[in-house]
């Protein structure tokens, strides 16, 4: 297979370039970014890289590149993908789709109507915990999972302050777009796809109100900080799910008062409940024995397990779990959380 990598920053050096250098008979023809260095990085430690370029649009011209990797911010997303499946090529996206449901969804519509694989970065779908909790959901072990509880917060987490991540226009919001993402759509997975019913949302910016005096200790993201620049996504978020199935509550802080980073899901069923620790293991408890367990498994690499279940859909034509059709509704989801945090009121799908 023949690709290009578009976007060569932190998820492209950390996680997609040592997955794709496993992939066996996988040419680079190219890869691209803005900064030209950050590509020619990429060259420089992956063999199998072979151009680099500044210009995503030679790739798309050429008629020998398959599939390409947009591995660009999130409001770019969008702009890359249509370009790249109206060349006729197949695409690997970064989560979140883009930036709201609406260009999510030309998103899709563009793919199937072009007969192209769109899938999208939704890593935690091949986790192994989260396969074998919806392996165990599906087997009846948790009775009825009536409700789920999720808290993604962290003391100090607020990434590249004043640049890309906290500017709405190019992130589509902030903690709920950047993490919630993540948790939203391996909670939906686990439950099997319920339907959306009701939402409720509040969102909060309270602790970089004013970029220059936010204090912490380490900053990700700090090499595109920004003190000059903008702030106007939430770093707090609150709210409340009614699904087809189970109801969901959250808390997701980027940022808090409070020492301490508390990063878990809790499903509750009436026959057993499990916590699953984010990026972790889980531990069941059973309702009748009163038992807990901590299974042992290994976790192997998710960024390499999508790849590959990528490139397998594209040799077949088969959708898979991160296919687009399948990732909409947490887009739905996060959008109208948004919509509900900004008329405060809850919204009825
Ligand atoms: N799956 C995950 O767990 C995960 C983790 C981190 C980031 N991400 C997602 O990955 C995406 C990138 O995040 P990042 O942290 O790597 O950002 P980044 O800023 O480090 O890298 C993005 C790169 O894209 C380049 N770029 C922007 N527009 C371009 C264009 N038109 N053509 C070529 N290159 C272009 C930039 O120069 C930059 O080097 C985001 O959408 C983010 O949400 C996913």
């Amino acid at each position: 297979m023949v690709i290009a990598v578009i976007g060569c920053g932190r998820i492209a050096q950390n996680a997609h370039f040592p997955a794709l250098s496993k992939v066996e008979g996988l040419r680079i023809k190219y890869a691209c970014d803005l900064i030209i260095e950050k590509a020619q990085a990429m060259k420089e430690k992956y063999e199998m890289v072979e151009n680099v370029i500044t210009d995503y649009k030679i790739a798309l011209a050429d008629p020998e590149v398959e599939a390409v990797f947009v591995l660009t911010p999130n409001f770019a997303h969008y702009t890359v993908t249509m370009d790249a499946l109206r060349a006729d090529k197949h695409v690997f996206c970064e989560k979140p789709v883009t930036v709201n449901y609406a260009l999510s969804k030309e998103m899709a519509d563009e793919a199937n109507a072009r007969g192209k694989i769109l899938n999208i970065g939704v890593c935690n779908r091949y986790h192994k915990s989260v396969e074998m909790l919806r392996e165990m959901n599906e087997r009846g072990e948790f009775g009825n999972i009536y409700h789920v509880y999720c808290s993604f917060r962290s003391h100090r987490s607020i990434p590249g302050l004043g640049g890309a991540f906290t500017t709405k226009a190019e992130s589509g919001g902030g903690v709920l777009i950047d993490w919630g993402v993540h948790f939203f759509d391996l909670i939906l997975y686990i439950l099997g796809a319920p339907e959306l019913k009701t939402l409720t949302c509040n969102s909060y910016n309270e602790m970089a109100k004013d970029i220059k005096s936010y204090t912490y200790k380490s900053m990700w993201a700090e090499d595109t900080m920004d003190p000059e620049g903008t702030n106007d996504v939430d770093d707090m978020i609150t709210g409340f799910i009614r699904t087809s199935s189970s109801s969901i509550s959250f808390n997701g802080a980027w940022a808090q008062n409070i020492g301490h980073n508390e990063m878990f899901i809790d499903f509750m069923g009436d026959k057993g409940g499990a916590r699953l620790a984010y990026g972790k293991k889980f531990t069941f408890y059973s309702g009748d024995t009163l038992e807990s367990f901590e299974p042992e498994y290994d976790i192997p690499n998710m960024y390499l397990c999508e790849d590959e279940a990528f490139f397998e859909s594209c040799r077949t034509g088969e959708k898979n779990r991160s296919h687009i059709d399948n990732i909409l509704n947490s887009m739905l989801l996060l959008d109208t959380l948004y919509q509900s945090a900004e008329r405060g009121e809850e919204i009825r799908l």
